[in-house]
């Protein structure tokens, strides 16, 4: 699938990004261009990326704690006590407290044994350099910390292998934490050392980080030591915040068992912090390495000793790492880009396209209860659907139809085992709900794309069918994790603000925004029932898919624009003293809670009104109709004018999900040349490859395949095969699809002029036709199945701001449908 990259290119990017070739072991030819640490700042736009050791999907995400505001675990910034290295972590999701972290290992230096420090205040450190000091490439990581030791780390799918190095004279001593997950949220378990063997085993349940407080989580380690020498000294220890600080070496067992008491208040748990201490004898190799190997699971100890022995079968670091690389070698050659394109694009590229195969966590073989014995895959940190389903889950359908098959599947048996689609499982568990019951358009999008391959990936569609039916339709117990608040909706066709639901409960806030994805989650779901043939079942969604229109109250105004979603009396009235520009970015009263707090009273979710009022992602010509319904003028006019006066007054929002899509609706009354205008400003104005390079949370990859669709000069519709067509940043590239084969795609007059946040006058930054195997198509939008049935797609581009969409405007479900 890919060459290797040649001497002098390593050496190149090597100087560029301080990226050490470790004996010969370096990155690829395509992953030479990914820059780790993008999104990894905690000052100045935290992204929240994960920086670390992990394979593609990989269940152990390996790397530095820290002790500060650190959602994946690492931050950049040195000032930010290091607490050890951790095998489990999520990317890019926003939990204040920060989600897995657990068994951190450190690697401490003390003169005595018994001066060790083991407690979590008193072990931790900084790292050395001003925060910009730690190296990587995918598949390997590097940080030295300031008692001089080296951390490298190598990870496969359930289990790392960790080199520590130590000063010289120094005695290599770690420290093992039991019990301190990120958010200090342990409430029972085991720990067992066999000492003889060198093997140390840890059990631990946790709490979940985004989600009711009840629910909590398995998790299991397997440390073998037996690799970094012989054991001087060994203690277990526990201790507190308070100064209790306890050693004792007569112990190999110690169960914490689970308190009645503890499980009910989380406010009883006892800041206990728990672990072993163990010092080797001064390793025999010159340069003070020990080597670390473990395996985590969240079925049992015993599975993760299996899944070390399994991964790891021999301690070759550096194999270790060249194996993992070549799996990311894999990944990102399915979009291989053209020779003339930019090294920064490129970097861009591959930087965004990396992060899109990280998440989420493949555990399939490691799924706690009720999963334990599924025969389905399994993935954990589907962190949230509502991040993902715009422009994730359709980016995989283009490159990785059998990884979507999978997590497809998995979202399926959430409803097997569990009677709902996951929206949001983190750490194992079901999480809040977002904006919906957002699963559905991404398995929607799979069938949509990949129905003719289901039964050669031994997928049964009716079931799944039957599972995003059951979604949309049926009445959940509580809303806030599963399903829909689905009363008033089916009811009234729409979220009626003051309405007592009988037999169902939840947050009662949200919606106006609730209101407005159900209807898109009815299209998505119709669009499958289309696909398989069940037309009337498909028409009737398709019908209720257009009640998002009864959010609008005509007579809202703001910036003397009128129609404005906003909450509804169950008698149609809507609330009054509805302000538009609440919980935007104008917005000036900061008490204002916009999230999933129960004092959010804007009836939207994350966003304001100005923005999800221009969310109808299935309809938008009808859309176009009710935000100008009182135009007797050009409603297209009054359209494009309240979108430019979106972004040029600072509605728009980069870094959050709600506003993916806005740049794009230009499209849709026969501006394509604004859209590209648009995206070009967003691309330079809020993404690069610093350490702050994104304007928000990467959210499980849903900004970086927000950019690299940015980047390909498309945009998709979820949930149906509808892509709009942008300017690409690239004078081509091809796409390799296993299922559906290779669609090369050329930018001729491809135009370098016109890689600017403002195009300048006389660059070729337009599409002028698309053409598919040199037949035209318009300038607005290409079918997924066009696309892979053409194998040859040519971007015809000019300086011209060509108008219209040449009889290819957009599809909207009320103005004839999709395809
Ligand atoms: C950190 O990295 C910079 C740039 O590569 C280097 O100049 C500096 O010496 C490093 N600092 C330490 C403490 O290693
Ligand atoms: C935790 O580990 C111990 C081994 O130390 C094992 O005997 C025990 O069954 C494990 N606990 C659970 C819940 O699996
Ligand atoms: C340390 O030396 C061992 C062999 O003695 C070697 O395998 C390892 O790669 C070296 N570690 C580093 C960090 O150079
Ligand atoms: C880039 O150029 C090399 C050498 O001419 C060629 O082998 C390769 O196929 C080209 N790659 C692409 C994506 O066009
Ligand atoms: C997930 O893990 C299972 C078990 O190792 C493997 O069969 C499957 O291919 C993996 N899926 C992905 C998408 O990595
Ligand atoms: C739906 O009908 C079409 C046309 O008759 C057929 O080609 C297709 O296989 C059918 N699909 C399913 C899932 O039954
Ligand atoms: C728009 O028309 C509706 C009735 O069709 C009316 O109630 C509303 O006040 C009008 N809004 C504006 C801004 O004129
Ligand atoms: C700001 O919002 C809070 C919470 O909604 C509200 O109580 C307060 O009155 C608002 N302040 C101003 C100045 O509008
Ligand atoms: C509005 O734009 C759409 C999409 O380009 C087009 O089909 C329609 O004819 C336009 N309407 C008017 C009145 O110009
Ligand atoms: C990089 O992107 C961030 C996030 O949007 C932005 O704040 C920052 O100014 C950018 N930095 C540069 C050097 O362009």
């Amino acid at each position: 699938m890919y060459k290797p990259g040649s001497a002098a290119a390593l050496c190149a990017v090597a100087s560029f990004l301080a990226i050490p070739v470790l004996g010969g072991v370096g990155p690829g030819s395509l992953t030479q261009y990914v820059n780790i640490f993008t999104g990894t700042a905690q000052n100045d736009n935290p992204g929240n990326v994960f920086a670390g050791a992990a394979v593609p999907f990989g269940m152990a995400k390996v790397t530095l704690q820290v002790a500060g505001y650190s959602p994946a675990g690492y931050v950049s910034e040195s000032t930010e006590l290091a607490r050890g290295i951790s095998p489990l972590h999520d990317s890019g999701t926003g939990s204040s407290e920060g989600s897995y972290g657990n068994f951190c290992i450190m690697p401490v230096v003390c003169a005595g044994f018994s001066q060790c420090p083991a407690l979590e205040g008193p072990r931790s450190l900084r790292r050395v350099g001003d925060g910009n000091n730690d190296t990587g490439f995918p598949g390997y990581f590097s940080t030295t910390l300031v008692n001089g030791v080296q951390i490298e780390l190598a990870s496969t799918q359930a289990a790392s292998l960790e080199r520590y190095t130590f000063p010289a004279g120094t005695m290599p001593t770690l420290v093992l934490d039991w019990t301190d997950d990120s958010p200090h949220s342990f409430l029972f378990g085991q720990m067992h050392a066999d000492w003889p063997a060198q093997r140390i085993i840890m059990n631990g349940t946790f709490r979940s980080s985004f989600g009711p407080s009840q629910f909590s989580y398995p998790a299991f380690q397997c440390v073998d030591l037996s690799l970094a020498g012989s054991i001087s000294d060994r203690t277990l220890f526990g201790g507190n915040t308070n100064g209790m600080d306890a050693r004792r070496d007569d112990l190999d067992f110690w169960d914490l068992p689970p308190v009645a008491e503890r499980l009910r208040r989380p406010d009883f748990i006892q800041p206990l912090q728990a672990g072993a201490i163990v010092r080797f004898s001064p390793p025999s190799s010159e340069n003070g390495s020990i080597l670390v190997r473990r395996g985590v699971s969240y079925t049992s100890a015993q599975r993760a000793c299996e899944n070390m022995e399994r991964e790891i079968p021999a301690p070759d670091f550096d194999k270790l790492v060249a194996d993992s690389n070549a799996q990311w070698e894999d990944k990102l050659g399915r979009i291989v880009l053209a020779n003339g394109t930019s090294d920064y694009i490129r970097r861009l590229f591959y930087t965004s396209l990396y992060r899109t195969f990280l998440s989420p966590n493949n555990a399939t073989g490691n799924a706690p209860p009720p999963y334990t014995d599924t025969e389905h895959p399994y993935f954990d940190g589907l962190y949230c659907s509502w991040d993902t389903y715009r422009t994730l889950f359709p980016l995989m359908a283009l490159t990785s139809p059998r990884e979507m098959a999978q997590i497809a599947d998995t979202y399926v048996d959430g409803w097997r085992r569990e009677g709902w689609l996951p929206e949001c499982r983190a750490n194992n568990v079901l999480g809040w709900t977002q904006g919906a019951n957002n699963a559905v358009p991404i398995v929607a999008d799979f069938i949509v794309k990949y129905a003719d391959h289901a039964a050669d990936l031994g997928l049964d569609l009716n079931e799944f069918w039957e599972a995003l039916e059951h979604d949309v339709e049926a009445v959940p117990a509580n809303w806030d994790y599963t399903g829909r608040r689905q009363e008033s909706y089916k009811k009234l066709g729409y979220i009626a603000y003051n309405y007592l639901e009988s037999g169902s409960t939840g947050q009662r806030t949200r919606e106006a925004s609730r209101g407005l994805e159900y209807a898109f989650g009815d299209f998505a779901a119709g669009m499958v029932a289309e696909t398989l043939n069940k037309s009337d079942v498909a028409k009737a969604l398709f019908q209720r898919s257009l009640t998002y229109r009864h959010n609008f109250d005509p007579s809202l105004k703001s910036d003397g624009y009128s129609s404005f979603v906003a909450r509804r009396f169950p008698d149609g009235t809507f609330v009054p003293g509805s302000n538009p520009v609440d919980c935007s970015p104008l917005d000036t009263n900061s008490s204002h809670e916009c999230s999933t707090q129960s004092t959010n009273t804007f009836g939207i979710y994350e966003s304001s009104s100005w923005e999800y009022s221009l969310y109808a992602p299935h309809d938008v010509a009808g859309l176009i109709a009710v935000l100008g319904s009182n135009d007797t003028a050009n409603k297209n006019e009054t359209f494009a004018k309240r979108l430019h006066h979106f972004f040029d007054a600072g509605y728009y929002l980069p870094g959050n999900e709600p506003s993916f899509q806005t740049p794009t609706l230009f499209h849709h009354v026969g501006r394509p040349a604004d859209s590209v205008r648009q995206v070009r400003r967003i691309v330079y104005d809020h993404f690069n490859l610093t350490r702050g390079g994104l304007p928000g949370n990467d959210d499980n990859a849903a900004m970086a395949s927000l950019l690299v669709w940015h980047l390909l000069g498309l945009y998709p519709v979820p949930a149906s095969g509808e892509m709009l067509v942008l300017s690409p940043f690239m004078p081509g590239y091809e796409i390799h699809n296993e299922l559906l084969g290779d669609v090369r795609v050329r930018v001729t007059g491809f135009d370098l002029r016109s890689l600017a946040r403002d195009v300048p006058q006389g660059a070729r930054a337009f599409v002028d036709t698309l053409k598919l195997d040199g037949v035209a198509v318009g300038r607005c939008r290409v079918d997924f199945s066009q696309l892979f049935a053409a194998r040859d797609v040519e971007f015809v581009m000019t300086d011209v701001e060509v108008g219209g969409c040449d009889g290819q405007e957009p599809s909207s479900v009320s103005a004839g449908g999709f395809v």
